[in-house]
């Protein structure tokens, strides 16, 4: 049996469901369901399903494992928000926002939990390895958020620094999903090596863009508040590669101060616009995709059985949300 994207979505979808409506609506898990419903769009678990099948024609076999990446993805959202101070999260309230702060912390520690339970559940033949990997990934995850956040307060970034920062917040869950699926299909090393790889390039882009679009985005499709980097100062590469290009006196003009917020996100952006970093953000989010593909196409394994898995790294470059 071969799943296609929507039939592995499907899955994702009921098996969130049966996931969440088997807490009680209590303080504590009721946010976890909120933030689990107002949508997603379940990349990383329908990651895992896709890769596991290169190797395997029972794709049951994956499905706790790619529920429990996207409980783990959604709990570094809900703390991702609270130090974003973001107030919409899938075009709704976040849930710091909605209930508040230590509500959003002691729910999140808890989905962590709950991702390790689900990863528990289906022990598979290289068990220790899977754990061992998903330790690795998550423990990086925290050490590019804390990057992340220092580099708000700093005026010396570099775009490599950029890069590696956004290999480990984002780019490394990716590869990990990509990789689970192979390691619960026990796939050749080398097989996961690509794949793994295939997973941080994929990243990478999806990073770039994720930059692109907080900026030039369509907030009604993004469901997020659009500019939150440019007022957060956060480093992004789109930022990076203005403040290399500004004379001194646009430099200047950059720090502020601005008269309003729309003020700072819409004068920042149009220096964006002129020297044509927009295009160049998508130009560079397109290379990492097609290194992706690169390391797709290196892995054993039917080529049919790749398409769905190029398509989504197709898709990934072209997402409004
Ligand atoms: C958002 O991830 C956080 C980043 C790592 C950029 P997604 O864009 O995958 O978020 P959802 O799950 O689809 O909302
Ligand atoms: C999120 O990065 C990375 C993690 C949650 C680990 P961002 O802060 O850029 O994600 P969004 O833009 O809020 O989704
Ligand atoms: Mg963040
Ligand atoms: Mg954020
Ligand atoms: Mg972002």
């Amino acid at each position: 049996m071969t799943l296609s994207i929507t039939q592995a979505q499907n899955w994702i979808e009921e098996d969130l469901q049966n996931f969440y409506q088997s807490y009680p609506s209590t303080p504590l898990f009721e946010p976890i369901q909120y933030l689990l419903r107002i949508g997603g769009k379940r990349m990383r678990p329908a990651l895992v399903l896709l890769s596991h099948q290169l190797f395997s024609d029972t794709p049951e076999k994956a499905r706790e494992a790619a529920l429990a990446i996207e409980v783990f993805h959604n709990f570094t959202l809900m703390h991702d928000d609270i130090m974003d101070k973001a107030p919409l999260r899938r075009g709704q309230i976040t849930v710091h926002e909605r209930y508040n702060t230590n509500t959003a912390i002691l729910s999140g520690d808890a989905m962590m939990i709950q991702a390790y339970q689900l990863l528990m559940k289906r022990p598979c033949k290289n068990q220790h390895a899977l754990i061992e990997l998903f330790n690795q990934k998550a423990l990086e995850v925290c050490i590019g958020q804390e990057l992340d956040m220092s580099f708000e307060s700093r005026n010396d970034v570099s775009v490599e620094e950029y890069l590696e920062m956004i290999r480990l917040k984002t780019a490394v869950l990716v590869g990990c999903a990509l990789q689970m699926g192979a390691i619960i299909a026990d796939a050749s090393p080398e097989s996961q090596r690509h794949l793994y790889a295939c997973g941080e390039e994929m990243g990478l882009a999806f990073q770039l863009m994720d930059d692109y679009l907080d900026a030039f985005g369509n907030p009604e499709t993004v469901g997020k508040q659009t500019g939150g980097d440019i007022l957060a100062d956060k480093k992004t590469y789109l930022y990076l590669q203005l403040l290399s290009r500004a004379s001194q006196d646009e430099k200047r003009k950059l720090q502020g101060p601005f008269s309003t917020p729309e003020e700072k996100v819409g004068t920042i952006k149009e220096w964006m616009r002129y020297y044509s970093i927009d295009e160049e953000i998508k130009a560079l989010a397109d290379q990492y995709s097609q290194s992706a593909i690169e390391h797709l196409n290196a892995v054993d394994g039917h080529n049919e059985k790749k398409q769905p898995l190029i398509h989504v790294v197709q898709q990934l470059l072209h997402r409004q949300a």
